[in-house]
């Protein structure tokens, strides 16, 4: 058989950068700055200025960084927040860590990203806040969604978790609503070398009471303002995310090259291709294909050596962790089918045009079958 073509090839990534990372983990190891610390303070200017953002604060986590965003926005105990079902279940878990309720509306089916059609009817007296994701890559529809949450006085929190420098009529995501959030665990398109995240925004207040809030609620050693939590990055990712910024524009032109080829290979199959809006610039994370023989074709794509994945299998209303929400199958149509007929192939910089090629060619050969 051919050569195996992973679903994901970090250390393709990693190698040519070896040098640079080695020497910027030293560099740290030597001044032991291990949490926070000069390289974390570095990158976050730097990311700041990459999001056109004032303030970016360093976090543990894409999920610590959700959390701290809704305890900034005062969300807490019976408020709702509207979200998607169709996402990682992080940015659920930030409305259930301040014990408010996630409502989940339906999302679009070109997008895969929340329908702004439905979000009004999903308001009640309750609502505390939007909370939609740039999925996949691909921005959500801001403009309509912003004017819904400025007509109601809501906040709007982009969980942009999966979009690193994705753009919205030619403007970087990230700074369109109060707070954005971003994860760089290590297979995001800025990943860390482990565990890393980051609360982007232009309030300078929230900035402050975030910074405080990942450091056990104290901005003075030993004197605490509020309850807080141990949410400080590590020394060492922040110096390794300096040294892979640097190089994520020309990440996303790679990933931009993988999506168009197998847009153009793809088009004569029976497979429904991911489109990006006229109004998007997608920094394309994954490459979502749908069909309803999903499972079959997912094992064809194994059993010849080809990685693929589902995002997501199972949509967050259903799962057995919020069954107390009382959603029952059929609440939301649109994700119900994109969770039964998801696949995501492999993208990644690194993706040459023979293996490409290959992935194509396996997938025509499964509908010859
Ligand atoms: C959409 C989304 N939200 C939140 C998260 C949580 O980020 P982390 O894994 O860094 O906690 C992730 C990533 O895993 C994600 O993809």
């Amino acid at each position: 058989m051919a050569d195996k073509i992973p679903y994901l090839d970090l250390p393709a990534q990693f190698r040519p950068l070896r040098k640079e990372i080695d020497a910027a983990i030293a560099r740290n190891v030597d001044a032991c700055s291990f949490c926070l610390g000069p390289d974390v303070a570095q990158f976050e200017k730097d990311f700041a200025k990459y999001c056109g953002a004032e303030h970016c604060v360093g976090f543990n986590s894409g999920t610590s960084a959700l959390h701290v965003a809704l305890l900034l926005l005062n969300v807490g105990q019976s408020d709702e927040v509207i979200t998607t079902p169709h996402t990682f279940v992080a940015t659920s878990w930030a409305i259930s860590y301040v014990n408010a309720k996630p409502v989940y509306v339906d999302i679009d089916d070109a997008t895969f990203n929340l329908d702004p059609k439905l979000i009004e009817k999903a308001i009640t007296p309750r609502t505390k806040a939007i909370m939609p994701v740039h999925l996949y890559g691909h921005p959500f529809d801001v403009d309509p969604i912003l004017a819904i949450a400025k007509k109601h006085k809501l906040p709007l929190v982009e969980d942009a978790c999966q979009s690193h420098g994705a753009k919205y009529k030619g403007r970087v995501v990230g700074t369109f609503g109060e707070i954005s959030c971003y994860s760089f665990y290590p297979g995001k398109n800025l990943g860390a070398a482990g565990e890393g995240g980051a609360l982007v925004t232009n309030n300078a207040e929230f900035a402050k009471r975030a910074r405080s809030l990942r450091e056990h609620g104290s901005t003075v050693r030993y004197y605490h303002d509020e309850v807080g939590f141990n949410y400080r990055m590590e020394g060492i990712q922040g110096a390794v995310l300096g040294v892979k910024l640097k190089h994520l524009n020309s990440w996303t032109a790679g990933r931009q090259r993988v999506a168009k080829r197998y847009t153009e290979l793809l088009a004569d199959t029976p497979l429904k291709l991911p489109k990006q809006a006229d109004w998007a610039e997608s920094v394309w994370h994954l490459y979502v294909v749908r069909h309803p023989q999903r499972d079959a074709l997912k094992k064809h794509l194994e059993d010849n050596g080809v990685g693929c994945a589902l995002h997501y299998p199972m949509p967050l209303h259903l799962q057995k962790c919020y069954a107390s929400l009382g959603y029952k199958e059929g609440a939301f149509p649109v994700t119900e089918k994109a969770a039964r007929e998801c696949l995501s192939l492999p993208i990644y910089p690194e993706l040459t045009d023979q293996q490409i090629q290959r992935v194509v060619d396996v997938i025509k050969d499964f509908f010859r079958r």
